[in-house]
């Protein structure tokens, strides 16, 4: 999606959506800030695949002007934690639900290791270039077997016909390759179940009036309603459908550097384990030292939902098996003057 079309559809609108709401009445907030891409009958099917429930800390990545994920809190309880790279749909949803925003980008999320219960990832995959770094950090911030909830347009055939600008969307086969590629066993699938009911659509309507009538001359408004008019021919013609998935966590394959932290590592793998090893050992050192994950945020460090001094500590522990992996290698290749 062109920057402008991206903007329009998932910023302005989103901003607009909580000005809306805020003229017409709190009952309005959650259809209007479920961007279209869901309806309370596809909700409760994830809600219900993912077994929420009271407390379980919910990560919505790609999470709007944030209806889902309130939804899920009143309807299930849960604990949401919503992370959207727009800064007016994390306005929108703070303003809305008072939910806890994270303003950055599925790629790299600010959280963790297995810090979260479960993840939605709603309507977000087709406006992503790189899906699979995504669905990555995603399986990295759920523990083994978590549940992922995924709203995906799914192609019909490779290439479809006008393409919305800026949405690449996967094919069921591609998608089910990049679930496997990623970490994450594909549980169950159905299509998107069938139309809200009118009460729920009608507040949406509302508040697509109002944004109407005051923005209709914004070049934001007519790019967004493009977009949408786009989608809509798509699915009528059939290219394109909606589709509902339920995925679990894998276990991560454990690395030979976890392995040796974990206390797991019995054996050698081969005769260049110690070089590999070192090698793996080095490039973590070097991810987490060039990791910065505070400056994503303008928010005081109070409000990090990450902390800062697990990347310190996880540097620390690296400085100290790189040196016991040299150890290890200069012990294992004896050096031959010394033999002399
Ligand atoms: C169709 S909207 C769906 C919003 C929300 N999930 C919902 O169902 O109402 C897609 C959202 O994905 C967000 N998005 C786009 N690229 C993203 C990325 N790289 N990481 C996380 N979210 C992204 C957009 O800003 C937008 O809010």
């Amino acid at each position: 999606m062109t920057a402008s079309a991206m903007v329009a559809e998932f910023d302005d609108v989103a901003g607009w959506t909580a000005d809306a709401v805020e003229q017409l009445g709190e009952r309005y907030a959650i259809p209007a800030a479920c961007r279209g891409s869901a309806s309370p009958a596809a909700l409760a099917w994830l809600a219900e695949a993912c077994e929420l429930s009271a407390g379980t800390r919910l990560l919505d990545v790609g999470a709007g002007a944030g209806g889902p994920a309130a939804w899920a809190a009143k309807r299930f309880g849960v604990r949401p934690i919503l992370l959207e790279p727009m800064p007016a749909a994390c306005r929108a949803a703070a303003r809305l639900f008072g939910l806890p925003v994270i303003l950055a980008s599925g790629g790299r999320i600010p959280l963790r290791t297995e810090s979260v219960d479960a993840a939605w990832c709603l309507g977000v995959l087709c406006t992503v270039h790189d899906k699979a770094a995504v669905l990555r950090e995603i399986h990295r911030v759920l523990p083994p077997g978590a549940p992922l909830g995924l709203l995906v347009v799914v192609a019909r055939r490779p290439r479809v016909v006008p393409a919305p600008e800026g949405n690449l969307f996967p094919t069921q086969h591609e998608l089910v390759e990049l679930l496997a590629g990623t970490g994450f066993d594909l549980v169950e699938q159905i299509d998107q179940p069938n139309d809200a009911p009118l009460s729920w659509s009608r507040r949406a309507e509302r508040v697509a009036a109002v944004i109407a009538t005051r923005h209709r001359a914004d070049r934001a408004h007519a790019l967004a309603a493009h977009q949408s008019e786009t989608f809509t021919r798509l699915f009528a013609s059939g290219q394109i459908s909606t589709q509902l998935i339920h995925a679990a966590r894998r276990p991560a394959r454990q690395t030979p550097a976890q392995a040796i932290r974990g206390g797991t590592m019995s054996t050698s793998t081969g005769d260049n384990f110690e070089i590999e090893l070192e090698t793996e050992v080095e490039a973590e050192l070097t991810l987490a030292e060039s990791s910065r994950p505070e400056e994503l945020f303008g928010q005081p460090a109070s409000e990090w939902l990450f902390d800062p001094t697990d990347v310190q500590r996880e540097e620390v522990e690296l400085r100290n098996l790189l040196g016991a992996v040299e150890k290890l290698s200069g012990d294992s290749n004896p050096d031959p003057a010394e033999d002399a």
